[in-house]
């Protein structure tokens, strides 16, 4: 699908951030401001949470809580490579039920993340700097409901 700007992309995320229940992860597929971040404050508003969101570039990872047990990790690997020390910490995002995981930049931990996850590339338009296509794959049942209605035909 085609999103024509950023208001438009907050509310993607936060549609899909609304039906997140905890144990859910999200790998994020884009170049450099592909709106990756964006889509992520979006998922974060969905999901209750009212602190700002920043980009965990220079921290690797972040973390909000959204009240009700529920809190978000959002890591972005980008300067970090491979997990290495962040290994542990993101492990332990993807055992617990009520995390949400999201990552950037992913590739090099990929291995690790399951199967089941919802993988959300987010491309550039040519011609519209305020313009992106959005597509998705889904690696099981769980993420696959979430996504289910969302209309993927037009991407
Ligand atoms: N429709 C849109 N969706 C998302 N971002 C948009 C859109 N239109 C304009 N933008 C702008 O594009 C930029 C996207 O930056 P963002 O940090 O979300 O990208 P990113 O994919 O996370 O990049 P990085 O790989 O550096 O982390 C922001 O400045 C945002 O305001
Ligand atoms: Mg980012």
């Amino acid at each position: 699908m085609r999103v024509d700007s950023l208001d438009e992309m907050l509310a993607f995320g936060a549609q899909i951030g609304a039906r997140l229940r905890g144990g859910e992860v999200v790998e994020l597929i884009g170049d450099v401001g592909a709106g990756k971040t964006s889509f992520t404050k979006g998922l974060a508003r969905g999901m209750g949470i009212t602190d700002a969101i920043q980009s965990p570039t220079f921290t690797i990872s972040r973390e909000y809580d959204a009240g009700s047990g529920l809190r978000l990790v959002h890591y972005d690997f980008y300067r970090l490579g491979e997990a290495g020390i962040m290994a542990d910490e993101l492990a332990e995002s993807l055992a617990d039920a009520t995390v949400v995981t999201v990552v950037e930049w992913a590739e090099t931990v990929a291995a690790v993340l399951p199967e089941d996850r919802m993988i959300i590339t987010l491309s550039l338009v040519a011609d519209d700097e305020n313009a992106r296509v959005i597509s998705w794959q889904t690696g099981g049942e769980r993420s696959a409901r979430i996504m289910e209605d969302k209309d993927d035909t037009t991407a």
